[in-house]
This record gives structure tokens, C-alpha cells and sequence, in this order.
């Protein structure tokens, strides 16, 4: 029932977003986030860029989003700030030529940040929703991400009703919003699947300015099948958590898994429902990868917790078309709990993650290539590693064919600190960092983790350092880079110099 709302057009819609405003959309990654209003903002830009007048407006997401939004509104060049998280390789190129201005921000901050005000007014929030009621409760469709805040903070809201998503949806999202210091309590969930708010985001139906229907997928892409090289590592994580299991360090009952995205994330997932001596768990995680909807099948994943379905379509259909089935089973959070330090550590997650590049002492850089080229963003991956119980990350031993060595002296940009990181794992192996002195998690990481065909350069670079409680040279920690950004390839580094440079 829509009602007393206006039905509006995409343009329409568009046509009361002013340039200068700010702009929190909902969705996280492209799961649940609106597909229609954003293009339409893309395309008045364009018109008024072309009659020579200024039109940008500041982006705040949940994290990444679809082609629509991120992808036309970057191409319209209609960003003026955008936070936090993206993976559209058009916003991307602007963000690495200086063109749009982009931070960083760990994604449970996020939400908390714009209530506190740090990130300016917040003029209009969109979003999208699979059902609303005249009395303002919007019952959000395959995510949540940020939208209790920008729907509470916002002077406006819009809302994308996609019936492409059913209205028998309400049930599956479980809304809260802590209060502000210094009146904030404690968060209640003490199990992954408590539930402490409620099914809809309720709104002052006043603030609504409008609705568009819609009828329209969620623009996510599926995974590749894994290679020999994720199932190795999907394979060694597994072995190591039951060998935890084994040695009492984990309790034999096993802890909720938060899960990072991509396909060494689907690999481990994998790994871990087939392992004989893991029992079915849970996930307190932020993303849910289509490997999650198989273990839930097999009931191999009790429950999951999540701030999204990121599935292909055929996932997504399968949940879709069983929704009764899966109503006990999955529950989505705002991105503000689902990635909360408090709850994290209550609960004792395992965190599994994702690295560009490790250090021999075991920093960790999700973030920058060389150093300089912004990837997608830190996520929520500082949330889960800094509060895990064990944290992990992983990644392949090499890049680009083998021409880089994911493994180098010193990461070219640290998202995550020794202090942090506890277990590093490649195709080649596993390291165990916890309780080892620096130069102890050097030589583990290098003898389990790095390349073959990078282990003699690597260690070459230890030898040449002398004493010191972590043996860094700094005129040379980041000489493999240099090396490839020089030749193409960070094979063939000279260390021989360093006796006289360090
Ligand atoms: N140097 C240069 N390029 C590198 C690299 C390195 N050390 N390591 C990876 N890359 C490149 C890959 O070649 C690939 O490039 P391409 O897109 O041109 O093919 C790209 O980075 C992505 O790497 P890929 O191996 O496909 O891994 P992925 O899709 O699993 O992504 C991260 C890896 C780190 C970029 C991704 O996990 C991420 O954004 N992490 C931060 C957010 C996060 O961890 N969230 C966790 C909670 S969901």
C-alpha cells in the first residue's frame, strides 16, 4: 500500500536532489541498494554540466554498490565526496587520478560518524524496500548496511519499492540503532541469531517525499569457480582450525565465522562445511557469499548473520523461493552490528579476510597497490581482525602472473598491524604468528607463506639487516616495489648495497 505517499518517476525524484546536498543511499555492496534514483541524479547532472552549471551531490553508502549508482553517478562526474567503501572501476580511475574525493572508513564507524555529525548534514536518504507502510515502517529487501541512519538523520527520504524482492521479506532484518555516548549501553546480542530490534526502519512518514517502483535484480555478479590455488588455501585454513579444535585453543563446539568476500572467501567457506572434523557453525559475518546458501542447505551453517545477500541470481531465487524455510536461519543487520567490536568479541568470531600484500612481520595492506593506488577500501575488514578471537587473512602467494610477490619487507601502505594479525596463509602454507618475537614471524612467513621463487630474495633481506627488535631497513624495506614499478616484475631485486645504506 503506498499511499499517502507520492508515486514518483526516477526523474522526478532526481529533479529534487540539489546540487550540493548529500546524499546517503542504502544497500550494501550492490545487495538492496536502489537502482533507479541514482542514475536518474547521473543523467540531471549531465544536463546541467552541459548548460555550464555546477551539479555534484556527497555520496554516503553503506559500502560498495551497483553499476547504477556508483558506476553513473561517477561517470556523470556528479560525486563531490564519497565514503565508505567502493569497487566500481569507473569511481575507482577518478579516485586514483585525484578527481573525486574519497575516505576511507572502517564501516561499522561509519553509521556513528554521520550521527555524531562528522561527515556534514545529510540532506536526502534513498532506499530501497521490498514493502512500506503508510505509517512509515520500511521493510528493507537484501541488505541493510547504513539506512536506520540515513533514514534518521535525513531531512528526506526516497524510496525505491522493488517488487522484484517479496514483501514477505519483513521478518529477515532485525534493525537497532545504539544510542549516543554518554547514554550508549551495552549491545545485546549474546548469540549470533538474538534478535534485539525490529523487523522494519521506522520513519516519520512526513519525511517521505516520495516512492518509485521499481522491479529490478540486484546487480551482483556471481563467483568464479575456485582454482587449485583457493581450494589449497580454502583446504590449509581448514586443517588449521580443526587443528585448533584438536588442541583446546578453540572450543570443540567451534565459533561463528565472519568471512571476507571473493573466491578465496567462497574457498574457505567451502573448505570448512566439507571438513569432517568441524562442527556445523554459525556465521556473524557482514556479507553472505552464495557458498553460505549451500552450507545452510546441507545444514552445515546453523545460522547466519549478515548485513547482506550479496548471491548470484540463482541464490538469491533459491532463498527467495523458500523464503519459510530460511526465515530461522538468516537474519540481516544494520552494518553498524553486524560489525560491531563490542559483539565481535563477545562472541569470539574467526575472522578470515583478504590481503593485497603481508609483511614478513605480519602487517597487513588490504587496501593499496604500490602504495598508491586505491583498490576498494578497508571495509569492514579492521572491524572483524582488530576484535577476533583469531584472525586471519589470506591470500595467493603472488600477483599479476606471478610477477609480484604478495609477501614483501615491508607492506606499501598498512591497513592492519602486527598487533592484529594472528594467522597469515597462502597456497604455500600457513603461519601461526601468535606469541613469536618479529624476526620469528619473518622467517615462519617466509618459509610457509612466500613464493619459492621470492623465499631467497626475501631472506636475502633479513640477512642483510642487523640487530634492531624488528630487523627493517628502511632505505630498502620497500625495494621490491621499487623493483617492479621499475622493471614489471619484482623478481631479480639486488640487496648487496643495503650493508652500507642501512
Ligand atoms: N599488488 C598488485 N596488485 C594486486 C596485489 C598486489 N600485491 N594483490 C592483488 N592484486 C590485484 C589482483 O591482481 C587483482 O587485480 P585485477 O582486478 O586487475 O585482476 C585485484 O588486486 C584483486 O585481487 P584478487 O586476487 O582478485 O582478490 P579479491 O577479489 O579477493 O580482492 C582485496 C582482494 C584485498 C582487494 C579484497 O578482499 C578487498 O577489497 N578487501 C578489503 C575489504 C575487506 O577485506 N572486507 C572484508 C569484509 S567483507
Amino acid at each position: 500500500m503506498l499511499f499517502p505517499f507520492p508515486v514518483l518517476t526516477a526523474d522526478e525524484a532526481a529533479a529534487m536532489i540539489d546540487h550540493g546536498q548529500t546524499v546517503g543511499f542504502g544497500g550494501f555492496t550492490p545487495a538492496g541498494a536502489p537502482k533507479v534514483v541514482a542514475t536518474a541524479i547521473a543523467a540531471k547532472a549531465e544536463a546541467e554540466h552541459k548548460a555550464g552549471r555546477e551539479f555534484q551531490i556527497g555520496v554516503l553508502t553503506g559500502a560498495s554498490t551497483g553499476p547504477s549508482l556508483d558506476g553513473a553517478l561517477a561517470k556523470a562526474d556528479a560525486i563531490s565526496f564519497r565514503t565508505p567503501y567502493q569497487s566500481n572501476s569507473e569511481l575507482r580511475k577518478r579516485i586514483n587520478a585525484g578527481q573525486t574525493r574519497f575516505f576511507d572508513m572502517h564501516l561499522s564507524l561509519m553509521p556513528q560518524a554521520v550521527r555524531y555529525g562528522f561527515l556534514g548534514p545529510v540532506h536526502w536518504a534513498v532506499v530501497e524496500a521490498s514493502d512500506v507502510t503508510s505509517g512509515g515502517g520500511i521493510v528493507l529487501t537484501s541488505s541493510v548496511g547504513a539506512v536506520p541512519t540515513f533514514c534518521a538523520k535525513a531531512d528526506k527520504i526516497l524510496i525505491e519499492l522493488n517488487h522484484h524482492h517479496p514483501p514477505t521479506l519483513l521478518g529477515f532484518h532485525d534493525i537497532y540503532e545504539p544510542a549516543d555516548p554518554p547514554h550508549r549501553r551495552e549491545v545485546p546480542i549474546f548469540a549470533a541469531s538474538d534478535r534485539i530490534g525490529s523487523p522494519v526502519v521506522k520513519v516519520d512518514p512526513n519525511r517521505i517525499a516520495g516512492v518509485v517502483v521499481t522491479n529490478l535484480a540486484d546487480e551482483t555478479s556471481g563467483f568464479d569457480e575456485p582454482t587449485p590455488e583457493t581450494e589449497k588455501i580454502g583446504n590449509t585454513v581448514a586443517e588449521f582450525l580443526a587443528s585448533e579444535i584438536k588442541a583446546g585453543r578453540i572450543p570443540k563446539q567451534f565459533l561463528p565465522i565472519q568471512s571476507g568476500v571473493g573466491n578465496i572467501a567462497n574457498a574457505v567457506l567451502g573448505a570448512l562445511g566439507a571438513h569432517p572434523e568441524i562442527p556445523a557453525f554459525e556465521m556473524y559475518t557482514e556479507v553472505l557469499q552464495d557458498s553460505v546458501v549451500k552450507l545452510l542447505k546441507s545444514e552445515r551453517v546453523r545460522f547466519a548473520s549478515t548485513c547482506s545477500l550479496t548471491l548470484s541470481q540463482a541464490a538469491i531465487r533459491s532463498i527467495y523461493e523458500n523464503l519459510e524455510w530460511f526465515r530461522p536461519r538468516i537474519l540481516m543487520r544494520p552494518q553498524e552490528i553486524t560489525n560491531h567490536p563490542e559483539v565481535i568479541r563477545r562472541l569470539g568470531l574467526i575472522s578470515i579476510n583478504t590481503a593485497i600484500e603481508i609483511d614478513i612481520f605480519g602487517n597487513v595492506n588490504s587496501t593499496h597497490v604500490m602504495g598508491r593506488q586505491m583498490m576498494n577500501g578497508i571495509g569492514g575488514s579492521g572491524d572483524f581482525t582488530r576484535n577476533a578471537y583469531l584472525s586471519v587473512f589470506t591470500c595467493p602467494s603472488t600477483a599479476k602472473g606471478g610477477k609480484i610477490s604478495t609477501i614483501v619487507p615491508l607492506v606499501s601502505h598498512m591497513d592492519h598491524s602486527e598487533h592484529s594479525v594472528q594467522v597469515v596463509a597462502t597456497e604455500h602454507g600457513i603461519a601461526d604468528l601468535r606469541g613469536r618475537s618479529p624476526l620469528e614471524r619473518a622467517l615462519l612467513i617466509i618459509e610457509n607463506c612466500a613464493h619459492p621463487d621470492f623465499r631467497d630474495d626475501l631472506k636475502g633481506y633479513l640477512e642483510m639487516v642487523e640487530g634492531g627488535h624488528t630487523p627493517q631497513t628502511l632505505t630498502a624495506a620497500f625495494r621490491m616495489h621499487e623493483h617492479f614499478l621499475k622493471t614489471g616484475s619484482m623478481h631479480g631485486v639486488q640487496w648487496a648495497d643495503m650493508a652500507t645504506t642501512k
